[in-house]
Formats: C-alpha cells, sequence, structure tokens
C-alpha cells in the first residue's frame, strides 16, 4: 500500500528533522511529575515545564510521535468511539514544537509545505480549509496573504458563550496550564452545498480537522485568570490516524491499513461480516488503548487510571458479546496487535503474556454478571415511559454487575434513552462515603470482641427464626443501638446464621423487623458467641429487641453442595489412593472447594477419572445425607474419619452419606446426594511436599463449566474446519507440518546467516589489533541476529561486534563483546548507551546484551558517537 501508516509517521519525522528539529521519543502514556493529568492527552504534555518556562530545553526545535490517551478530563472522546470515523481513545500524535524559535509563521508554512509539497504528502491545497481564533488578525493575514488560502476557506471562530478565550479555536491542555490561540487545517473530503460555513466545519464527514497548531502564548492559573507567558512557543499536533486517512483516501480512521487488519482479525471472531460495524470498531479502538494501558503496567482496579482500564475492557466485552463473540477472545487478538504496532517486537513479545493473563481474567470475571446485569437493564427498559433511566438503576447496575456508567450510557443510547445522571452520581457519591466508612471497619473489626455469653445455633434445621438482640458492637465497642448507614457486628441469643468454621464459609442474609433491617455480609465466630456482620440498610436496631433472623438459602445451598460433596470427595480419595490421602485442609465456598490431603505420589488423570467417577456414582445413588451426635467412642467404631489434630468433645456430630463416606462435622449438609448434580475437578496441584490439592466444582457452577469447556472445543474444531472427533489428529498433523516448514526455514535461514557472516566480515574495523564490527540490518530475523553475534564473536575473537535490526520504525540491537576485553569494555554497557538515547529497555551481561527501542532517526548519530566512544575507550587500553 502507499503511505502506510507506519511511511507516513516516518515521513513527518523526516520532514520536521530536515527543517532542523530534533527527533524525541514520545513521553509514557502516564505523566510523570504532573498531577493534573491522569493520561497523556497531547504530545506536548511532556514540554509543559518548557512552555510554562520553568525549564531550559536544550532544543529549540522538536518533533515527536506520541502516543495518547482521551478518555477524562478537558478532553474525552470514549463516548464517540466507533460511532464517529474519527474518534479514538488511544491514538498517536505526530507534533512539532518550538521553545523561543520560530512562531506563527514559520509553524504555518511548514505544516503547508508538508501537507501540499510533492515531495512530502502531496495534497491537493484546494482542498484545505482553515479555521483561526476570531481575534488572531495576524494569522488570518499569513494565510491569506503568505499562503494564499482563498479566504471563502479561511473561517474565523469566536469565543462560544461570551466567555472569553472559550473556543474551539483556543486551545487549552487542562483546566490549567500552557494555552493559546491556534489555527486549524481541514481537509476536505467532500463538501454539502447544503451546509453552511460552519456547519460544514463541524462535520467531521465533510471537513475533516488534520491539524491544530497552537501559539503558545498563555498560562491558565484558574478557571478565571490566564496570564501572559515571558516567551512564546510553538505547539501541534496531527492524528497520524487522521492524515493516514487522508493519504490512503479512506475517509474513515477505521479504514487505515492498520485498523482494517485489526477489524478483520476481530470480525473473525465474531458473526459479523461488515467491517463497518460499530461495534466492531469500537473492540478495534478500545483493544490498542486497554493494550497500551496495561503495557504501562496499569492493572483494572476499582481506582483511578485502573479503573479506567477496567471501564474500557467491560465497554470492549459487552460490544464484543453484542457481535457474536462469545467465549475469550481478548487474548487471541493481543497477538495480531502486537503485529501491528509501532515498537520494538521484543519489548512487546515480554509483555504479551502478562497482558493476555490479565485479560483473560478480567474476561471471565465480567462475562458472568454481563448478561445477568443485560437483563435488569432490559426489563427496566420496559417499564420506564418517560424515556429516562433512573440513577438508582444505573448505580444498581453498576454497583452489583460492575456495569461502568459509561457502558450503560453506551447501550441506552442504542436505544435512545437517557440516564439521570444526577440521580446517579448522588448514589454515586453517597457509596465512595460509604465504602471508605466500611474499608476502616473491616480492618479495624477483630476478634478482641470477649462476650462471656453463648448463642445457639439453629442453622441446621432452620432457614429463619425469630432471635433475640443481645449485644451490638459498633467499631469494637458495645453500644445499645446502631442505625442506617452503620456498620457493626450483632450477637442474637439463637440464629440459623453458620459462622466460618471448618472450611465452611460464614453465611449471608438479614436479620430484620418490620421496617428495620440489617444486612448480614458475613459470619464469624466469637469465642462462644457468633457475630453477624454486616451494616445498617433501614431503621434502628435496638439491644434487646426481636429480630427475625434469616440466611440467604441460595448462598447456603450451594455451600452445602460443595461440603457434602467435599465428604464425598475425602472418602473417594481413601478408597482410590490408600488410607493415608487424610484431609490437612480444606475450603467449601459456595462457588467451589477446595481440598488440600496428604499424599506423596503423582495423581495421573485416570485416577482423576476414577475419582470423579466414584464420586458421580454416589451422588447419583442420591443417598440421604443423615447426622447423628454420637459419644466419641461410639463415632470410632463407626470408623468414622475425624481430624488426628483435633480436639473433641464428648459428642461428636457425625455426618453419614450411607457408608460410603462418615466423618466427624460441625458444617451444614445437603440433605440428599443427588441435589449435588455434578461433581468436576477443575484442578489438581501440590501445595507443598507430600500435600496435594484438588479444586472441584459441583452443581450449575460445575455445568458452568462443562458449557465453557464444550465451547472452547466447538472453537478449535471451527478454526481447524474439522468435526470434534478428529481434532487431535488434525492438530498433530499440524505440528508436524510447521516442524518441517521451521526446520526447512531454519535451513534457508542458516543459509542465509553464513552469507550474512561473510559479508559482515568484510566490514570489521580494526582499532589496534581490535576488531569492532557494527552494522545496521533490515528487518531481519532476530534470533538469527543473535545467533550470528555469537558466531561473529567466536570467528573474530578479539572482537566488539554490534548489530543493530531495523524494524518499521523501531530496531533492536544486539551487541558482543569477547572476553579478553570486558574489562574495558561491556556489551552491556554499549546497549545502554542505545537505549537510553532512545528511551529502549534492554539488558545482559558483559559479553552479551540485547535491547530496542524507537527513534530509529537517532541512530545513525548514535553509532558513530559509538564507535568513536570505543575507539578512545580502546586506545587509552593496553590489551
Ligand atoms: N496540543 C494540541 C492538540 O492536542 C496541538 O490539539
Amino acid at each position: 500500500m502507499k503511505n502506510t501508516t507506519h511511511e507516513i509517521r516516518q515521513k513527518f519525522l523526516d520532514f520536521f528533522k530536515e527543517k532542523g528539529h530534533s527527533i524525541l521519543p514520545g513521553d509514557s502514556l502516564i505523566p510523570k511529575n504532573d498531577s493534573t493529568l491522569l493520561f497523556t492527552n497531547a504530545g506536548m504534555n511532556q514540554f509543559k515545564d518548557f512552555f510554562l518556562g520553568k525549564k531550559q530545553k536544550n532544543y529549540s526545535r522538536i518533533a515527536t510521535v506520541q502516543n495518547c490517551l482521551r478518555t477524562g478530563g478537558k478532553h474525552n472522546d470514549l463516548e464517540n468511539v466507533g460511532y464517529t470515523e474519527r474518534h479514538h481513545t488511544f491514538f498517536e500524535m505526530l507534533g512539532n514544537f518550538s521553545f523561543d524559535d520560530y512562531f506563527k509563521k514559520e509553524a504555518i508554512m511548514y505544516a503547508w509545505e508538508l501537507l501540499t509539497s510533492k515531495k512530502w504528502f502531496n495534497l491537493d491545497k484546494n482542498k484545505l480549509w482553515i479555521s483561526v481564533y476570531e481575534n488572531d488578525i495576524e494569522t488570518y493575514k499569513i494565510w491569506k496573504n503568505i499562503i494564499k488560502v482563498p479566504i471563502e476557506k479561511i473561517i474565523k471562530i469566536g469565543d462560544k458563550n461570551n466567555i472569553k478565550y472559550n473556543s474551539d479555536n483556543f486551545w487549552q491542555m487542562g483546566n490549567t496550564g500552557p494555552c493559546g490561540p491556534s489555527t486549524e487545517i481541514f481537509y476536505q473530503f467532500k463538501i454539502d452545498y447544503t451546509q453552511t460555513t460552519q456547519e460544514l466545519f463541524n462535520n467531521n464527514n465533510c471537513l475533516l480537522e488534520i491539524w491544530n497548531i497552537v501559539f503558545i502564548e498563555f498560562n491558565r492559573i484558574s478557571n478565571t485568570e490566564i496570564i501572559p507567558l515571558a516567551k512564546k512557543s510553538i505547539d501541534t499536533g496531527m492524528g497520524l490516524e487522521r492524515i493516514a486517512s487522508v493519504l490512503q483516501n479512506v475517509n474513515s480512521n477505521y479504514k487505515i491499513d492498520i485498523f482494517q487488519e485489526l477489524i478483520k482479525k476481530i470480525s473473525y471472531f465474531s458473526n459479523i461480516e461488515n467491517l463497518n460495524n460499530i461495534s466492531l470498531k469500537i473492540v478495534a479502538d478500545h483493544i490498542r488503548a486497554i493494550f497500551f494501558l496495561i503495557s504501562e503496567d496499569i492493572t483494572p482496579s476499582n481506582e483511578h487510571r485502573g479503573y479506567i482500564l477496567r471501564r474500557i475492557i467491560r465497554r470492549t466485552l459487552r460490544h464484543a458479546y453484542k457481535i457474536g463473540i462469545n467465549q475469550n477472545f481478548f487474548y487471541k487478538i493481543i497477538p495480531k496487535l502486537i503485529k501491528l504496532i509501532n515498537i520494538p517486537s521484543g519489548i512487546l513479545k515480554e509483555k504479551e503474556k502478562i497482558i493476555q493473563k490479565i485479560l483473560k481474567k478480567e474476561e471471565l470475571q465480567f462475562s458472568q454478571t454481563l448478561n445477568k446485569g443485560l437483563k435488569i437493564l432490559n426489563q427496566e427498559v420496559k417499564k420506564i415511559s418517560n424515556n429516562i433511566i433512573s440513577g438508582k438503576t444505573a448505580f444498581y447496575l453498576y454497583d452489583t454487575f460492575g456495569f461502568p456508567i459509561d457502558l450503560t450510557k453506551d447501550i441506552c443510547r442504542e436505544r435512545g434513552i437517557k440516564i439521570d445522571l444526577d440521580d446517579y452520581n448522588k448514589y454515586k457519591n453517597e457509596q465512595k462515603k460509604q465504602s471508605n466508612i466500611r474499608k476502616k471497619f473491616y480492618k479495624n473489626y477483630n476478634q478482641d470482641i470477649i462476650i462471656n455469653d453463648r448463642s445457639v445455633f439453629c442453622g441446621y434445621k432452620k432457614n429463619r427464626i425469630k432471635s433475640l438482640i443481645k449485644y451490638i458492637f459498633v467499631e469494637n465497642k458495645a453500644v445499645s443501638s446502631i442505625s442506617e448507614n452503620q456498620l457493626g457486628i450483632i450477637f442474637l441469643d439463637k440464629t440459623c446464621f453458620y459462622p466460618e468454621s471448618g472450611g465452611q464459609i460464614g453465611d449471608i442474609g438479614k436479620l430484620y423487623f418490620k421496617k428495620t433491617c440489617f444486612l448480614v455480609e458475613n459470619t464469624q465466630n466469637f469465642g462462644n458467641m457468633i457475630g453477624h456482620i454486616g451494616k445498617v440498610i433501614s431503621g434502628t436496631i435496638k439491644e434487646k429487641s426481636t429480630i427475625y433472623c434469616k440466611i440467604d438459602k441460595i448462598h447456603r445451598n450451594s455451600i452445602q453442595l460443595n461440603h457434602s460433596a467435599t465428604h464425598l470427595l475425602h472418602a473417594a480419595l481413601q478408597k482410590i489412593l490408600g488410607n493415608n490421602a487424610l484431609q490437612k485442609g480444606s475450603l467449601v465456598s459456595n462457588t467451589h472447594l477446595r481440598f488440600d490431603f496428604s499424599y506423596t505420589k503423582n495423581i495421573n488423570f485416570s485416577q482423576i477419572h476414577k475419582i470423579e467417577n466414584v464420586i458421580n456414582e454416589e451422588i447419583r445413588n442420591n443417598h440421604l445425607i443423615k447426622t447423628k451426635n454420637l459419644n466419641i467412642e461410639e463415632a470410632k467404631r463407626n470408623k468414622a474419619i475425624a481430624l488426628f489434630d483435633h480436639k473433641y468433645n464428648n459428642i461428636v456430630r457425625v455426618v453419614f452419606i450411607k457408608d460410603f463416606s462418615i466423618e466427624l462435622c460441625g458444617g451444614t449438609h445437603t440433605n440428599r446426594t443427588g441435589k449435588i448434580g455434578i461433581f468436576k475437578i477443575i484442578g489438581q496441584s501440590n501445595v507443598s511436599s507430600g500435600i496435594k490439592r484438588i479444586e472441584a466444582l459441583t452443581g450449575q457452577y460445575a455445568i458452568n463449566y462443562l458449557h465453557y469447556q464444550d465451547t472452547l472445543i466447538k472453537d478449535i474444531s471451527l478454526i481447524l474446519k474439522s468435526n470434534n472427533s478428529d481434532i487431535q489428529e488434525k492438530i498433530k498433523n499440524l505440528i508436524l507440518k510447521v516442524k518441517n516448514l521451521e526446520k526447512k526455514a531454519d535451513q534457508l535461514q542458516n543459509k542465509e546467516n553464513t552469507n550474512q557472516i561473510k559479508k559482515l566480515l568484510k566490514k570489521v574495523d580494526n582499532i589496534k589489533n581490535i576488531k569492532l564490527l557494527t552494522h545496521i540490518l533490515h528487518k531481519y530475523d532476530q534470533k538469527s541476529v543473535r545467533i550470528i553475534v555469537d558466531q561473529l564473536k567466536k570467528e573474530l575473537k578479539n572482537a566488539i561486534i554490534i548489530l543493530i535490526n531495523k524494524i518499521n520504525n523501531s530496531y533492536t540491537i544486539n551487541c558482543g563483546v569477547t572476553k579478553n576485553l570486558t574489562h574495558s569494555i561491556t556489551a552491556i554497557d554499549i546497549v545502554n548507551i542505545f537505549i537510553k538515547e532512545t528511551q529502549g529497555k534492554g539488558g545482559g551481561k558483559k559479553e552479551i546484551a540485547e535491547g530496542g527501542g524507537m527513534n530509529n532517526a537517532k541512530l545513525p548519530i548514535i553509532v558513530k558517537n559509538i564507535k568513536q566512544w570505543i575507539t578512545e575507550k580502546l586506545k587509552n587500553n593496553i590489551f
């Protein structure tokens, strides 16, 4: 393709280099030392202090390519993404900057030359339109008199709402910071003669803004105050994706080369063929943002940058599901993305696995609640009459299903529905306040609460009972009442809430009476008392009053299935692996079970299947599960399994699953094995020497897991174009084929390497008796570069070898230094010089090191300097 995006980026840098600009690397997406910005949103960010005159720059003319993210603050394009052809969360900004050097006239002339000159972008002058700040007569005259743009193509843009500097042609970095009037260059894709000039300028499909040239003259120090700067500067920004759409003549950023490839890849996993689909575009855009954010070590979380990342991921997933992508897909797309990105492949490879892992986890987590949340939203939409979703619903979706507000907005927008945002913010702020209090509460509540009393547990038989409130604790102090929104611990005379013990997690549910309600989020033992930990959600609860306690039955049932299954597992292990397979620890939760036991040998797959079969058979037998309180001796006579290191009372509770499993246990169980439905082991590992761990699922959770596996196999079959029965054969054949091809490729590569080595040997310089080889290769097989360096070291014996491999706009460097020279010069020193100059990354040792970076334009000068540096060093040393 003519003018690939990568070529355009390079041409921009070449042009400004020719005009005396230093080409510097773009900054990280996370601005350093600037608390006013969450993410880098423009090329000028990293130069803020230079614009403000706080620091002196070594160069007065600079050009960069800057990764930008516009998802919050003053510049936020998130909600436009996909719905316009032009907006992105993540994009690359081409920028040239002048500090107390050239100003308006030159900045405009440079831009015009790059865009229109035959040697450069060669755009038709007649298709360029201009906007200027209304009061900026000087700029207007430059366009009119010097560049000779017809006046009908120059529009003056004033202030909005009569607020000074509140204009599209007055650029501001943020709520504070450098700012100034700007002039923008637009490209005319088409003219709609029914529109006024102003409308044309506002319609990106007619006139597309491609370049913003800002005359930085002011510093905004507050909302109302702007002060002039002592020195004037130039800041410009041209979106790479936009100019690529112009030069590739496609009138949509999403149709440029790099996006088309990405979109095709994504569509492959979807049921969409139309590559213009909004969701496809959104996924393609967001996945780039996600990738770069995680590359910068941001991980999804509920706060700060991590939350922005989570929001983008969740939005992406929603759109992915909309177009029929059902299961984990992020990790399948990342390798393609890496290929399309302009960064040294070595560096990204390192990150690839980490990024995939993080995304897999996040995807799985959210996909489980997405559908439920959507159902709720759909029901709500049916109910409303005024086309406005309440803030309460939006907040419920956020709070319970993890729907970020912009996700809900996005869904509502598709249906022409609005959200009551003020109402939403009210709930959100309240939650924030509460969550801070809660954090403090959970950090501070401890087991030091000592009450000389006893609660009776009635939860084996009952889910709901009437009790008496005996004690209330707030912030570890006994109080006589607890009111709405307060967190605390409530103790009752009797309760059906099971407190966490013996591996079984505590119950959740509620304590209520008339209109008062306390939400129990956890239940714990405090000595002989059972503490209900949670929060009052309505009314005031008083000591010595009556209250109903009611557990969350669904939660408890799931726990019970896992607890009974744990007993079956324990018995099955002893039957299949022997009596030494004894319990060493366990976790029984509502979602899964984990069982640690002593066993020294490896457990193979067929044993796992046997264990599953035995257990599932006992499930199908649908045994009654009975419990009896027995005298300990009697229990022993029944051969009940007990934990050796446990002290038991004289009377013990024994759980019988027919005679298959008889075990001492205080936990709660289901009444028939059949209710477990299905038992599936999902993991087996070593905890420590001689201790194994099995993790398993039961009931619906197990079925979900099997569905997931099923889809995975179907996906694989689809990719392989085979049916389920012959996928193994197909994969084996493929691997064989790949191996053969690799072998052939290796042979060819070896031949090429041998030739390359011959050529390189002719390029070796001699410094005294030491051999120095520096050479730049182009898109050479990276693995081979390492081999060549090793080979050359062996061949030359007394040598320093520096091989650079240029790949598009990035490069890698491999350096080898023979051992006899490493006391004066080391490979890692040399690599460090390269990466320092190009803000790259690398590592290695004295004799061998490698790295990589961007900014290839700097390579010739670094190579030249490094040769000099090595020569000096070697001259001063005697070898
Ligand atoms: N800083 C200016 C912008 O981002 C050039 O548009």
